[in-house]
């Protein structure tokens, strides 16, 4: 049984009011199943989190005393929802017939084999569950079954640490058991301008003298930064970031842009330029984002990216948007339209896009990518090879040529007609 001792008491409506009505319904319903089937079931960490700092949070999770996969499984059949099973991690998601989702694992214990493993499992209870958590602004439950709907759950003090603005881990270990804690921390105290308490700043250090961030995979140090790219208040949190060394930690290549604010403001407003400006291709805006974090020493791109097990296709931008910074010296004011694609055309759109609003550029720079992007590498050959064939020429590897020089003359404005385009092809060849 749980001491009352642990629990401070916030009755519904008050903890409730900021809900939609909804959301509310959702949660009665997955309480009153919690009745019938004798289980206890909270509702748990982020959502719980911003509902008392007033912050939407759309992820609900709940937590239960008992097994979560039977439960959600039942529930989906009375809901006539989906379930998705995680078997590994022996946690569920009810998928509704509205398409929303609900989150569902047993309350458990967490013990790690060595610093930065992933953690194996037991099933406990509530206040277990919540203080093997990271932060105590993250421990935080609400009950839902009908007998104390709406009774906070605080075992570690979270409502005080969310009313001073404190970040605070739960027990001396917490970083070095899971390392990327370190880059939760510093990515909460951004969003939510909290401060990470003074001793737990001093934890972090040692964890990362200890060597804690070699022992996590690349792949989790890029889900963190993938997080991380995605607050509002990304230049504060990379600051901090800056402030730990962290990007020299994970890779000793790993330099970032002191101009780094300005170059995030600059991808922010490119992005906001391609969804206007280019509605119909798909932009991958995360690899633009990515660029802002690429190290200022080029040949180290590789380096980092095999360290953070960063995808063929987001390595490739990155490579080639570093390359892209020589190529576009070579461009100049008087530089032709047909110029201006030849030297743009080998490279992804992203690259091109990031570019646009970096700073410290000539307007007529801007102005030739934008022309390229907009205009250029959508115009079609007025003459193909095939066109060729039929004229009687037999292919060769002097097509390629003969036709980039009568392409190039259209771009160029020289040829607007095939039969234009013809007459040229005939002196040219
Ligand atoms: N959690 C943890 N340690 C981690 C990751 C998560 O203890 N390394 C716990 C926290 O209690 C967290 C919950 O798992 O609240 C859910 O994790 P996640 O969905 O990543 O975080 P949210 O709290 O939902 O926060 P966010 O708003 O960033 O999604």
């Amino acid at each position: 049984m749980l001491s009352p001792a642990y629990f401070q008491r916030m009755q519904a409506p008050s903890i409730f009011s900021k809900i939609s009505p909804p959301t509310l319904f959702l949660l009665q319903e997955i309480g009153k199943f919690g009745e019938k089937t004798a289980q206890s079931v909270y509702v748990v960490g982020g959502f719980v989190r911003d509902l008392l700092i007033g912050r939407e949070n759309l992820d609900i999770d709940i937590v239960l005393e008992g097994d979560a996969v039977r439960f959600a499984d039942q529930l989906a059949e009375a809901w006539s929802g989906k379930v998705q099973v995680h078997c590994t991690f022996g946690t569920a998601t009810v998928i509704r017939p509205d398409g929303s989702k609900v989150d569902f694992v047993s309350a458990r214990n967490e013990t790690y084999a060595r610093p930065g493993a992933l953690p194996s499992v037991r099933y406990s209870i509530i206040e277990a569950d919540l203080r093997r958590r990271d932060f105590s602004i993250n421990a935080l439950a609400i009950r839902l079954n009908p007998d104390a709907f709406g009774e906070l759950v605080d075992c570690t003090d979270g409502l005080r640490d969310l009313r001073a603005g404190h970040i605070r881990v739960l027990h001396d270990r917490s970083f070095i058991d899971d390392p990327t804690r370190i880059f939760r921390a510093i990515r909460y105290e951004g969003r939510y301008r909290f401060r990470i308490v003074e001793g737990d700043q001093q934890r972090i250090r040692e964890a990362i003298a200890q060597g804690v961030l070699d022992l996590i995979s690349g792949q989790r140090v890029r889900n963190e930064i993938d997080c991380i790219l995605s607050e509002v208040t990304v230049p504060r949190i990379i600051r901090r970031m800056l402030e730990f060394d962290l990007f020299r930690v994970v890779h000793p290549e790993w330099d970032i842009s002191p101009h780094f604010d300005a170059r995030w403001h600059a991808a922010q407003q490119a992005i906001d330029w391609a969804e206007q400006h280019l509605p119909n291709d798909q932009i991958d805006t995360a690899a633009i984002l990515w660029m802002t974090l690429r190290s200022t020493v080029c040949g180290a791109i590789k380096a980092v990216s095999d360290r953070l097990a960063l995808e063929n296709q987001l390595r490739e931008k990155l490579i080639a948007q570093a390359k892209l910074c020589s190529v576009l010296d070579t461009l100049s004011a008087s530089s032709t339209p047909s110029e201006v694609y030849r030297l743009l055309n080998p490279y992804p759109l992203e690259p091109l896009v990031f570019t646009l609003k970096q700073p410290n550029q000539p307007d007529w720079r801007i102005e030739k990518i934008q022309d390229y992007l907009i205009y250029l590498r959508g115009v079609q050959p007025l003459i193909t090879g095939d066109d060729l064939i039929q004229l009687g020429l037999k292919p060769s590897r002097a097509f390629a040529d003969v036709l980039w020089k009568v392409f190039a003359a259209q771009l160029d404005g020289k040829v607007s007609t095939k039969l234009e385009a013809c007459q040229l092809l005939e002196y040219k060849t």
